[in-house]
């Protein structure tokens, strides 16, 4: 049988809770598929600084590192928001992304058709609208030098950041995005502010290159500021979407909220060898930690992506997003999700009804 070791990493906030029902899953699906996972449970932000004083600890990142892949809750909380850089929960993640070399994040805003109401947008714009977010995670500005804070000749502070993509950085990132699109509608869009950044023009140059090796995917390029607009305007008319670090941030963000609620995105971050990283989209909500009120979907369906993504492992994948339909079918929704008529679950439920829905009797764990 298979045999597959993941490093599980709750994190802080409502990670805990959403990692729970997660593991519950995967263990299930496990069973029903003949997979055997072994777990490590590791620590990393608020909680791997509250323990041992870093977001990052070594053995933290050295487990990651020899295991099949990383399952990551949400790291953050108002606790350390005031902390220095090094110590903030959000550098434990950057450096986990970066110490894994995981460059590619795939963030799918696909909106279910039981969820259709449950978008702030119009039903007919919303309605099947199925959007592949390649955001590129280990560069940019995010970690670009110089950086810093300093001060003017005139004794004013300052703080700043460096937008940086080498040609190989970008190169690399657009072969994924291509290879993404050539397995969905093939239409490849860059977004990128190349009417005001060199980076940007950088960019588009690389990415208009390496199309030629892809002449079966419609490329087109898109300023960030328009695609924010259009993606509310007429979010049907994108299929892939190719982007930097800091702007796959901004509009991940966006395409979530066209599926009813960020709490139903996950990700998979995939570096050229080794284990993946994969993640919920959102953060690790504070005002509802421990209250059994947060939507365990995206960490489920992050499980999915692992499965598929990072252990070939489709049909396990099927499985649990035919659940998670199931579950919403059945009209059972968590806060986020909420419409009238539907029933009202918390966190641990909507786990017992995942468990039902793969056809496993929920038991204590
Ligand atoms: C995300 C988050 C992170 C990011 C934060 C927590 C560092 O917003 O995964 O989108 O900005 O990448
Ligand atoms: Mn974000």
């Amino acid at each position: 049988s298979r045999r597959y070791n993941i490093t599980l990493l709750p994190g802080d906030g409502i990670g805990p809770e959403i990692m729970r029902v997660a593991v519950d899953v995967l263990k299930a699906v496990g069973t029903l598929e003949g997979i055997q996972f072994e777990f490590t449970e590791k620590l990393v932000g608020g909680a791997a600084i509250d323990a041992v004083g870093d977001p990052l600890p070594e053995d933290t990142l050295k487990s990651c590192k020899e295991s099949d892949s990383v399952l990551l809750a949400a790291i953050g909380g108002y606790k350390w928001d005031k902390n220095p850089r090094e110590l903030k929960p959000e550098t434990g993640l950057l450096k986990l992304r970066a110490g894994l070399g995981v460059f590619a994040n795939f963030r799918p805003a696909t909106v279910f058709p039981q969820l259709v109401d449950a978008s702030p947008l119009k039903n007919e714009i919303a309605d099947s609208v199925d959007i592949m977010v390649v955001r590129e995670l280990i560069g940019g500005i995010y970690f670009g030098t110089p950086r810093g804070f300093g001060t003017t000749i005139n004794g004013d502070r300052t703080g700043f950041n460096t937008d940086i993509y080498s040609a190989e950085e970008v190169d690399r990132i657009a072969r994924v995005a291509f290879e993404m699109a050539q397995k969905r509608q093939r239409q490849l869009c860059s977004v990128d502010k190349a009417n005001v950044l060199e980076v940007s023009q950088l960019w588009r140059e690389r990415v208009t290159a390496i199309g030629a090796e892809y002449p079966d995917v419609n490329l087109t390029h898109m300023y960030v500021d328009n695609a924010a607009m259009q993606l509310i305007r007429n979010p049907k008319q994108f299929d892939t979407i190719v982007t930097s670090n800091l702007f796959g941030d901004i509009l991940s963000d966006e395409a979530s909220m066209i599926t009813g609620s960020i709490g139903m995105l996950p990700s998979a971050s995939i570096s050229a060898s080794g284990p993946g990283l994969y993640e919920p989209i959102h953060g690790s909500a504070p005002d509802i930690a421990g209250q059994d009120k947060a939507n365990p979907l995206a960490q489920v369906l992050s499980v999915a992506m692992l499965l598929r993504f990072g252990l070939g492992e489709a049909t396990a994948a099927d499985r649990i997003e035919a659940a998670v339909m199931d579950a919403l079918h059945r009209g059972y929704r968590t806060g986020d999700i909420m419409s009238d008529g539907k029933t009202l679950v918390g966190c641990c439920k909507m786990g017992e009804i995942l468990l039902e829905a793969l056809g496993v009797r929920a038991t204590a764990s």
